[in-house]
């Protein structure tokens, strides 16, 4: 697991440095609108599967409408966190993102590099978020495939509750109350 483990009050504000039992150190940090050119790297770097199961469908690029929010980044609305390894490129991104709908609610997303899964990253960054969630006093959701045992189980430990998506049979919606 990770050496860093979160107060459930705490919320990043700047950053901070994670260590792994065998050595490797990431920065975890706020993604600032400069980092896109870093983040569509790091796009690059994942396999199909990957994209897959965070993005729900298939691309090779990172999406237009990613890119339009990384520019326009509004801390009112968005909360991005991501892991930078030691040559400073991006190797995990968790966000939320508030609806437009008015509802105290926030869409949130997770993906973390195979190259540094099983560590306990995804928890990690997963309280963040969820810690965020509590300091604006909103619940997240997202979809995760029904297939993705890992990811469920991650939400499920942390307090996450599944439901089915009626026009979506092969979706989860996964909520975490404020
Ligand atoms: C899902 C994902 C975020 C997990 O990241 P991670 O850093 O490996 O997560 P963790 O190391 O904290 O492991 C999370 C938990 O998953 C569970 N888990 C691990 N491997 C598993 C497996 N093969 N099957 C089922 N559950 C598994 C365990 O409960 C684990 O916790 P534990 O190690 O304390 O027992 C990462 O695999 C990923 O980015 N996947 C692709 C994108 C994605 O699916 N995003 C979710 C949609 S938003």
């Amino acid at each position: 697991m990770a050496a860093c483990r979160l107060n459930n009050e705490d919320a990043l504000q700047s950053s901070e440095v994670i260590r792994l039992p065998d050595g490797r150190g990431f920065v975890l940090r706020p993604l600032h609108s400069d980092d896109l050119a870093a983040l569509q790297r790091a796009f690059r770097r994942l396999t199909p599967e990957e994209v897959e199961l965070r993005f729900l469908h298939q691309s090779r690029e990172l999406p237009a409408f990613i890119e339009d929010e990384v520019r326009a980044l509004d801390p009112a609305r968005d909360s991005v966190f991501v892991l930078e390894d030691s040559a400073g490129e991006i190797r995990a991104v968790a966000d939320l993102h508030v609806e437009d709908s008015g509802t105290p609610e926030a869409e949130f997303g997770l993906i973390v590099g195979q190259a540094i899964a099983g560590h306990g990253l995804g928890t990690l960054l997963m309280q963040h978020l969820l810690a965020e969630a509590r300091r604006r006093g909103i619940a997240l959701r997202g979809h995760v495939r029904r297939d993705n045992a890992r990811m469920l189980e991650l939400c499920h430990a942390l307090g996450g509750s599944a439901s089915v998506e009626p026009d979506q049979p092969e979706l989860l919606s996964v909520r975490f109350p404020p």
